[in-house]
């Protein structure tokens, strides 16, 4: 696999299920610290066009590998956990978060989304709204006999906190309404124009006070106030463009629904108008765009709204998002500098990225100084050479891509690059080898050096110790490279041995600050420094201690074989229940004729690609030794089965034929929201199968197989209990 901070740089469509693995993992971290950074602190660590590129880049991999989901998902959840300054409100109606899109295409993509989760024809009416998407934070605001009594921020989506007494200094929030439905409540965005933030912010800095670097972030922080009276002295403005609970409907539309929300008294956005085709939609989002300098607030895109709201409802939500909405944004920046060096990084698996080394340059207000160039192929299909000058953007990945080289500006003898055919390493051999799922020589190179080659060994010590495989506190991977370096640790077993070696005299962990992100210290004159942190040395054997106890699909995991990452090793796990036998069956499985093969085969999610990684990692002699060596030191535990929730939780369900109340994306929908899988065919695996009318083969096997036949209405009982 890839080095960690090298998998940022794989495109989604090329990450191995593994690399997807440690990618989730990783943004599933990221997204939460941004989420705490943002919502809690209201001082972001990243642009909100990072974050989105993060969440979309789970969003895509969590598509691509629908299996590695993590139960954590940040595409789950919305936010961050309230602070704890405030007191909690639950929402009566989530609020939810809007998907995004990026381009034309996706927009088009959106609208057949919903034309076909509908059942819609191509030429059957649907309209949407386009409005601005305003840059601040939402507020709902509860309304009860037309009286204010509660204004909650989003939170987590589920809960958010209390900021009523805020909210009641704030002009744009009405106190009281006139011909409300009895219980109403108004969801909208707090924010602060841009000549307020202006004069707010030359106020605090001739009060001394530090100047606040946007007005996303004074707005947060002056709702957040515990000081009401801190508040009003903010002019804080809301825009009303959406609601949750209500004991009545607004209308039958957004647009109706919106001009209710006006005459009631709230102000809503002018620039809010309905269409009723994709490309009237675009052309709504240019004129936007246009005038995104001049509106006098923050924006940074357009959202769009099926306008009917019986459609909105049948529509629905799919985890964190409606499937009635999206967002377009507005598109990431780019930026001109020069590529001084192609370097070339060497991951768990060998496999070998190209990474460009680039003149810092300021992207969307983020230095950037590296970016991927992926592999062999990208580079020569661009013709990419070391000094040329490129144009790099930040957009819906991770990491900046180089996206065109600026070929003008090639300096006189500037020679195509070469990609290496050693590994930059170790020296042996990088090779393009053959994908057995599709027969062709795959486009990365990898070391064929194995665990000869310390680039290789680094990064699998580093994925043994990683969070979700052994995740030893105090042992990252700084640390993994110096005691790499110095010989200290080789393999996974030279980990539990530290305490005992560094007792009988053998290695001198004292030599090394641990608690310096993994930097060696010594003295000046290179000597021993005195065991200052004696302490940190003692809490690492301890957290090593702690680990010697293990789950087995963590230690299935932290091995480190090529495709199996957590998924695969919790199915692993599962299925074979304890570390021996799974062993035993990966050992007997090296003939693909043998019953432990057929057996390892009928793992749901196991196919001959993983099956072939965890044969050959087996047939290492090196790995079985190490192996044998670390269980002399550890303990795996056994595993347990897993409790269901729902009653068709984890079963496999076929929809065939016509359903009558609702589309078969509909019907998929609702069996996967309750932890059901769908199908497409017919096995012995099966557990329901629904036939409506006209349903043929599908409905013949079920039968033969002895599989249960439901009708809709059985169905709908079904799922209903
Ligand atoms: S509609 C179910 N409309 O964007 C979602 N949201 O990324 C209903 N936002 O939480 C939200 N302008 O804070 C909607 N015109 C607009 C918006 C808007 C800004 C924010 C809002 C929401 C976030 C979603």
């Amino acid at each position: 696999m890839a080095k960690k901070n090298q998998i940022e740089a794989i495109p989604v469509g090329k990450l191995t299920p593994e690399e997807a693995e440690a990618e989730l993992a990783r943004l599933a971290s990221d997204i939460g610290r941004a989420d705490e950074a943002y919502y809690n602190k209201d001082k972001p660590e990243i642009t909100d066009a990072e974050y989105d590129a993060l969440r979309r880049r789970n969003l895509l991999i969590e598509k691509r590998f629908p299996k590695l989901k993590r139960a954590d998902s940040p595409s789950d959840k919305v936010g961050a956990p309230p602070s704890a300054k405030f007191e909690k409100a639950r929402h009566a109606v989530p609020m939810l978060s809007l998907d995004n899109a990026f381009d034309d295409e996706d927009v088009a993509e959106f609208a057949k989304r919903v034309r076909k989760f509908l059942g819609l024809n191509e030429d059957d009416k649907l309209a949407f709204t386009a409005e601005p998407k305003i840059d601040g934070l939402s507020l709902n605001l509860r309304y009860e006999m037309g009286e204010l009594k509660v204004a909650v921020t989003r939170g987590d989506g589920e809960t958010g906190e209390n900021v009523t007494s805020n909210a009641l200094t704030m002009a744009d929030i009405p106190k009281s309404l006139k011909g409300a439905p009895d219980v109403l409540e108004v969801r909208g965005e707090v924010f602060m124009s841009h000549a307020d933030f202006k004069a707010l912010n030359d106020r605090l800095v001739a009060g001394g006070e530090d100047a606040a670097p946007n007005p996303r972030n004074v707005a947060a922080g002056s709702l957040r106030q515990l000081d009401a009276a801190v508040t009003a002295s903010r002019p804080l403005k809301f825009f009303a463009y959406a609601w949750g609970e209500v004991s009545e409907p607004l209308g039958e539309t957004q647009t109706d629904a919106v001009k209710k929300l006006g005459k009631l008294g709230f102000k809503t956005n002018g620039l809010m108008k309905r269409f009723d085709s994709v490309d009237r939609l675009l052309a709504h989002y240019g004129e936007i765009e246009t005038q995104r300098a001049s509106l006098g607030y923050d924006i940074d895109g357009v959202v769009y709204k099926v306008d009917r709201l019986d459609y909105q409802e049948r529509l629905g939500f799919v985890s964190r998002h409606p499937r009635w909405a999206t967002a377009h944004k507005f598109p990431a920046e780019k930026a001109t500098t020069v590529l001084e060096k192609i370097d070339i990084q060497v991951g768990r698996t060998g496999k070998l990225t190209p990474v460009a080394r680039l003149t810092p340059v300021t992207v969307g207000g983020v230095v950037v100084t590296n970016a991927t160039l992926h592999n062999a192929d990208y580079i020569q299909d661009k013709d990419i050479r070391q000094g040329d000058t490129v144009i790099i953007q930040r957009a819906g990945d991770v990491i900046p891509q180089v996206v065109e080289v600026v070929k003008g500006k090639r300096r006189k003898g500037a020679r195509a690059y070469k990609f290496p055919t050693v590994c930059p390493v170790c020296g042996s051999h990088a090779v393009n080898e053959e994908n057995p799922a599709t027969g062709k020589a795959d486009v990365d190179k990898r070391c064929t050096g194995g665990l000869i080659c310390a680039a290789q060994a680094k990064e699998r010590l580093k994925h043994f110790v990683s969070r979700q495989a052994f995740d030893i506190e105090g042992l990252g991977a700084k640390q993994i490279e110096a005691f790499f370096d110095e010989g200290v640790i080789r393999q996974p077993a030279d980990i539990f041995t530290l305490r005992l070696r560094q007792e009988a005299g053998d290695i001198d962990l004292y030599r090394y600050d641990l608690d310096d992100k993994g930097a060696r210290k010594r003295d000046k004159s290179g000597k021993e420094k005195p065991p200052t942190n004696l302490k940190s040395v003692q809490n690492l054997f301890d957290a090593i201690d702690e680990r010697r106890r293990i789950s087995l699909p963590r230690l299935i995991n932290a091995l480190g074989i090529r495709h199996v990452g957590e998924t695969n090793a919790r199915l692993f796990a599962l299925h074979y229940g304890d570390f021996q036998s799974f062993c035993d069956a990966a050992k007997q499985a090296r003939e693909e004729d043998s019953p432990a093969y057929d057996d390892m085969l009928t793992i749901d999610g196991i196919g001959a690609l993983v099956a072939r990684g965890l044969i050959d990692f087996f047939d290492e002699p090196h790995n079985r030794e190490a192996v044998d060596r670390l269980m002399q030191e550890i303990e795996p535990e056994k595993v347990e089965a897993a409790a269901s929730s729902s009653p068709v939780a984890g079963k496999t369900v076929v929809f065939t034929g016509t359903l009558e109340t609702m589309t078969r994306n509909e019907a998929k929908a609702q069996a996967q929201g309750l932890g059901a899988k769908v199908s497409g065919s017919v096995s012995a695996k099966t557990d329901y199968v629904v036939a409506g009318p006209g349903a043929g083969s599908k409905l013949k096997k079920a039968e033969e197989l002895g599989v249960e036949v439901l009708t809709e209405a059985g169905w709908a009982a079904l799922v209903k209990r």
